[in-house]
This record gives C-alpha cells, sequence and structure tokens, in this order.
C-alpha cells in the first residue's frame, strides 16, 4: 500500500473537529484585534524566501522544497508566511496608500520543510499567522505579543512561557557581529562544520547551533543586548514597559536569535512545556528591513506565526478543552420497498431542513443491520419507515442512549 510521505499527516474526521474550533476561534480572536485575513499561493518564485528568509538560514540553505517547473523557472513550497504576505501586499498595493496603515493581517496555511521529522516538527505543518505592516511604534509589538498572549489564555494553556529580546538593527548588528566573529574565532577549532562557516556568513546563527559543543561554546558569547544603539534600546525598553503595565508576563532572554534571517529589533517566543525538544509554539518578531529587501519601499513591520500541530500537542498535553465530533441526531430508516424508502427521504429532508442532522439507509441494509448502523454511528433516536408508519402516520422512535420506544406522529415530527 502505498503510504503518505515522511513527515506529512492525516487529519481524520474525528480530529477535524479540533481543528474547525481552533480555527474559528483564531478567526473570532484576530477579528477583535483589527486583522482581516489574506490568502496567498502554497508557492512563490524561489528567489522570493532566498532575499527573505535569507541564504544563511537553515531554511534557506537546506531545508526547502526547490524544483524547477515545467517552464524552467525555480519554485519553492512556501516554508513560512511571512515572505509570501508582504509580497502579495506589495504586489497588490496594501500598503502603497490607498489602504489604511497600518496594515493587519492573518493567514491560516500549510508549510513545508524539509525537516529531521520527529514530535512536532514536520515537513507539512500548519501556521496561524498575523503580520502588522506600517508601524515603527513599540505599542505595535506589544500588541501583538498580547494578541500572542490572548490566544494562549483563550484555549486555557497556563503553561506557556513568553521569552522576549531584541537582536537590534543593521547598526547594531555589525558591531556585534564583530564581536561574535572575535570571539567564536578564539574556538575555530572546535566549532562544527558548520558553524566555522557561519563564523563567515552569519555568526549569530552559531547561537542556534544545536550541536552541544557549539551551544557550550556559545553560552559564554557576547549577547546582543549590550550592543544595541539607543533606538533600538529605546524601543526594547519602552516595549517591556507597555507588556509590565498590560500585566502580560515575560521574560527577557538574550539567546534568543530567531532562525530567519529578516528580523530586527523585537523577537519573541511562546514556549510551552510537553511538546517534547520542540517548545516553541509561536514565534515571531519585527523585519523592518523586508519590504525594502524585497523591492518595496521602507516599511516596518512585525508579525508572528504560531505552529497549530503544536498548539494541538500542548493543548492535549495540558488537558485543554477539545470539542468531539459532532453526531448525527436521527436516523430515518425505512423498508425495502421504494415507497417506504420514499417517504423515509422525505422525513430525512424535511429535518434537515429545520437544522437537523440526519442519516437514513443508503446501501439497501436489513432492518437489523440498519439499527446497528444507526447505533455505531452514534444517532439519538431512529426509527424504521414501514407500509404500518406510511398508512397510520406514527413512528416508533427509538432512543439510543436509554432504549425507551415512544410512538410520535410524523406530522409533529416533521
Ligand atoms: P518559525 O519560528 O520558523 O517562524 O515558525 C513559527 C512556528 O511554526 C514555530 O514556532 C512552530 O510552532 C511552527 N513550526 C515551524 N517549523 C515547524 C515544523 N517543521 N513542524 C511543525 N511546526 C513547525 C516563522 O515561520 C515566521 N514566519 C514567523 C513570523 C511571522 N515572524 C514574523 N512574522
Amino acid at each position: 500500500m502505498i503510504q503518505r510521505p515522511k513527515g506529512t499527516e492525516d487529519i481524520l474526521p474525528a480530529d477535524v473537529y479540533k481543528w474547525q474550533y481552533i480555527e474559528k476561534t483564531l478567526t473570532e480572536l484576530a477579528s477583535l484585534y483589527g486583522f482581516y485575513e489574506i490568502h496567498f499561493p502554497v508557492f512563490e518564485y524561489t528567489e522570493l524566501f532566498a532575499r527573505s528568509v535569507g541564504e544563511s538560514s537553515d531554511i534557506v540553505g537546506k531545508e526547502m522544497y526547490t524544483f524547477n517547473d515545467r517552464g524552467g523557472r525555480s519554485v519553492t513550497l512556501r516554508p513560512e508566511g511571512t515572505a509570501g504576505a508582504v509580497r502579495a501586499s506589495l504586489q497588490n498595493g496594501l500598503t502603497s496608500g490607498n489602504f489604511p496603515l497600518p496594515q493587519k493581517i492573518w493567514y491560516n496555511i500549510t508549510a513545508y520543510r524539509y525537516e529531521n521529522v520527529q514530535k512536532g516538527r514536520l515537513r507539512e505543518f500548519h501556521q496561524f499567522g498575523a503580520e502588522v505592516f506600517g508601524s515603527n511604534s513599540p505599542y505595535a509589538d506589544a500588541e501583538l505579543i498580547g494578541f500572542g498572549a490572548q490566544i494562549f489564555a483563550k484555549f486555557g494553556l497556563n503553561n506557556i512561557d513568553l521569552e522576549i529580546n531584541s537582536i537590534g538593527c543593521k547598526e547594531c548588528r555589525k558591531t556585534y557581529t564583530a564581536a561574535l566573529r572575535e570571539y567564536f574565532a578564539k574556538h575555530i577549532e572546535t566549532l562544527c562544520d558548520t558553524c566555522k562557516n557561519r563564523l563567515e556568513t552569519n555568526p549569530m546563527r552559531i547561537l542556534d547551533c544545536k550541536s552541544p559543543i557549539c551551544k557550550e561554546i556559545a553560552a559564554d558569547a557576547p549577547i546582543i543586548l549590550d550592543y544595541l544603539c539607543d533606538e533600538c534600546k529605546e524601543h526594547f525598553e519602552k516595549l517591556q514597559q507597555i507588556l509590565t503595565i498590560n500585566g502580560v508576563k515575560y521574560t527577557v532572554n538574550p539567546r534568543i536569535v530567531r532562525g530567519l534571517d529578516y528580523y530586527t529589533k523585537t523577537v519573541f517566543e511562546f514556549i510551552a512545556s510537553g511538546v517534547g525538544t520542540q517548545g516553541t509554539v509561536l514565534g515571531g518578531g519585527r523585519y523592518d528591513g523586508l519590504f525594502e529587501e524585497i523591492g518595496g519601499k521602507p516599511t516596518p513591520a512585525l508579525g508572528f506565526a504560531m505552529g497549530i500541530e503544536r498548539l494541538l500537542l500542548a493543548m492535549t498535553e495540558q488537558k485543554a478543552f477539545l470539542p468531539e465530533p459532532v453526531k448525527p441526531i436521527y436516523y430515518i430508516g425505512s423498508g425495502a420497498s421504494d415507497n417506504e424508502k420514499q417517504k423515509a427521504l422525505e422525513i430525512a429532508a424535511g429535518l434537515r431542513k429545520k437544522g437537523f442532522r440526519v442519516l437514513t439507509d443508503i446501501s439497501d441494509r436489513s432492518f437489523k443491520a440498519q439499527m446497528k448502523y444507526a447505533d455505531k454511528s452514534g444517532v439519538k433516536f431512529a426509527c424504521i419507515i414501514g407500509e404500518n408508519e406510511i398508512q397510520s402516520g406514527e413512528i416508533r422512535m427509538k432512543d439510543m442512549t436509554t432504549g425507551d420506544e415512544k410512538i410520535v406522529k410524523i406530522e409533529e415530527l416533521m
């Protein structure tokens, strides 16, 4: 039998209800904050991700699903949503002045990364993302982070930690990168091969390396917060003030650098217990240079994305509320004749019009087999329409939980 590709998941009817509940809740919350939904393609020209997520990131370096289409152009399945959302906004003039700024958009997408598969780390996964285009203010950062915190509160997750950091702007990053280079150069012999390269391309990536030896070396590396320029420092301090005043609990973790190259200033992660090593359920930050990077006018921007699979893992682990599948209410079975079947169809149609979920016999089953199917399907009430019922206009309705039977007039039922 053909199996699904490694790192992908099937979501079966019994679980789809959980997804629908999460999607509905997120849609409502996003709307409370004034975000509008956007759709964009599953694949884009590869160049978009190379220029935004960045050549030095693991995602672009080794995780993208990239192929040439039949016209010979290199396309890539989106590894995340920010690049596509920014490209779509630019291409459709959302930030050109014809629409109010800041623009606030959200998306619910599949994303694709060729990763080492483990619990909470898939090759096809789902992201709910929110992006804000056109605000410099730390109040925008605070609102976005507050929105993130509200998501977890709404889903009843208490065991979530918020960690924030500032990774500065281009200017402060220059001096910081130089300091990191100087520090790591002293350990070049012990760094892993990838990090030896990173020392040249982007030494900040070494701080994110999973190798235990590189981690140990990175523990004593200079921290970015000591290198922030006045503007970045002020922005970060103001953000913390606003979060504190508004009761959003956080810790500053100067080691958060994030795995994508476009970030500037604020970065943050919401980390859950119980999701295994992949504890980061939601991550985001500012990316004030990205619009320019992909050919737009300078536009300050920020956003986050949350992995729905990881959210579900955390909700299951922390025993948060998740709805049960909705079951049909009525089973309207029938005898074998066309006349009996037609009457059952009419009753079912009438009940459905009134908004009840109804099953009928579409398999020409025996009376006994029909009741068995009704029971297995979890209906609340079941009946069988025979010639007698048609003649008398009355049916025997069985309460499937208690086993009680009640004579009901068909007209009344309808
Ligand atoms: P990211 O940290 O790469 O950021 O991903 C965001 C979230 O997506 C993660 O915290 C995680 O929950 C989920 N995720 C990522 N990779 C996987 C995977 N392989 N399997 C399952 N879940 C995964 C971004 O993607 C940025 N675009 C976020 C952002 C939006 N920054 C600004 N705006």
